[in-house]
């Protein structure tokens, strides 16, 4: 995966690109594949009698079925939509009106969590009058066990977790929680971040539902996808309906499919789901997701290389010894001003996100008002590793 694949590097030529936990870029196989799909076989899906609709609706099948393959579950249990944030938001609701969650019910959710897994849940609490429980961490940003003894109690129906901070870039062990849940707790992983930088197996960590977004893995904006376990698609109600989702209609009332169409409700996202399957093959063809995951604990040591030679002089959020993403989040002690960090970088080409990085909750746990965060991906090398630090290096001087 070379950075000559991706064409905005050529009309960018002094772009350097560290802004990767929030999107990435797209290698020229997607754009063309993604091009080719609507110049030649571009239709509305679903009840086709026509072969350019059984060709479209065949890319949208492949499509599910390599994030299947991806993530090790059925593409019957594959369900698209917009993002991740839409799906929780989705899955939160359908929740509270399959019953799953009710009156004095408890959610738990941990204090790294991205607001799109914090939000839904709020809203939908305080109408629905069940609580959210925030679970700590401790010093070594792991899971603080006591806590999780005390709080997981009977009342809990939810568990929902981020698999990788966006802020630290830590990995948690979401397989090891799983173990210590009940069978009635609904648990639901957030893969934002872990599906576009490692192999995740989801018959491995045993949760219910998994939720990512296609853009942080060079596919185009606007494919969300979420895996729910096949019990699961059965006893969760959907809350958009529309006539691909049911099985009849009456004027009094209407029947459901009972497998996952009844999930994807209006004309899905068949192009999107299309730069999702080009970028899932582009990914296949360069060696798959291990080959992701070398290649950015290269990028991993070199930053810690480099951070490590300023340690007095610069605030990381981060835990030393930990398995981790190229994710790193950090403030200057000469220079408070996070956003002024971020104008110097991008005064030198050098794209980096500045702010609370919809983790407040986090950053308020760190004392923080926010930080300055780099993220590397598959088309980043050492030269902008080395790129990045000749910046921060001049800044730590000033
Ligand atoms: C951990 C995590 N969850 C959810 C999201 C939301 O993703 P999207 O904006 O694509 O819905 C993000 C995006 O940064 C994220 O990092």
């Amino acid at each position: 995966m070379l950075k000559s694949d991706f064409p905005i590097f050529a009309n960018n030529p002094w772009l350097v690109f560290l802004d990767n936990a929030a999107s990435t870029q797209k290698p020229q196989y997607v754009i063309d594949g993604v091009s080719e799909f609507v110049a030649s076989s571009y239709a509305n899906i679903h009840r086709w009698l026509y072969s350019l609709s059984e060709k479209s609706e065949t890319a949208y099948h492949h499509s599910k079925e390599l994030v299947g393959e991806l993530l090790n579950c059925k593409a019957s249990e594959i369900i698209y939509s917009y993002n991740s944030t839409y799906w929780i938001n989705l899955i939160a609701q359908s929740l509270v009106v399959s019953d799953v969650l009710k009156k004095w019910d408890v959610v738990l959710l941990w204090i790294w969590e991205h607001h799109a897994n914090i939000l839904p849940r709020q809203i939908l609490a305080q109408r629905k009058w069940f609580s959210i429980e925030f679970l700590t961490i401790n010093d070594e940003y792991e899971i603080d066990r006591n806590d999780f003894d005390q709080k997981y109690t009977d009342k809990v129906k939810v568990v929902a977790v981020a698999q990788v901070s966006n802020v630290t870039g830590k990995i948690y062990d979401v397989k090891k929680i799983q173990s210590k849940l009940r069978e009635d707790t609904f648990f639901l992983v957030d893969g934002s971040q872990s599906v576009p930088n490692f192999p995740v197996d989801v018959q491995d960590i045993g949760c219910d539902c998994l939720v990512f977004t296609g853009h942080k893995m060079m596919a185009y904006t606007g494919i969300g996808v979420v895996y729910v376990k096949k019990e699961w698609i059965k006893k969760l109600v959907p809350i958009i309906r529309w006539w691909w989702t049911i099985e009849d209609v009456s004027i009094e009332w209407h029947t459901l499919a009972g497998n996952s169409d009844k999930f994807e409700a209006g004309t899905p996202n068949i192009i999107w789901a299309v730069s999702l399957l080009k970028a899932l093959e582009y990914i296949k063809k360069n060696g798959g997701m291990q080959k992701i995951r070398e290649h950015e604990q290269k990028l991993v040591k070199e930053c810690l290389e480099g951070f490590k030679k300023h340690q007095e002089k610069i605030e990381i959020l981060w835990p030393v010894n930990s398995d981790r993403i190229a994710v790193f989040s950090f403030i200057l002690a000469n220079n408070a001003n996070f956003n002024n960090i971020g104008e110097t970088f991008s005064d030198a080409n050098i794209a980096i996100r500045c702010g609370g990085h919809c983790a407040y909750p986090l950053h308020k746990h760190f004392k923080k008002a926010g930080t300055c965060r780099m993220s590397a991906y598959v088309y980043n090398d050492e030269k902008d590793i080395a790129a990045f630090f000749d910046v921060l290096d001049w800044l730590i001087a000033a």
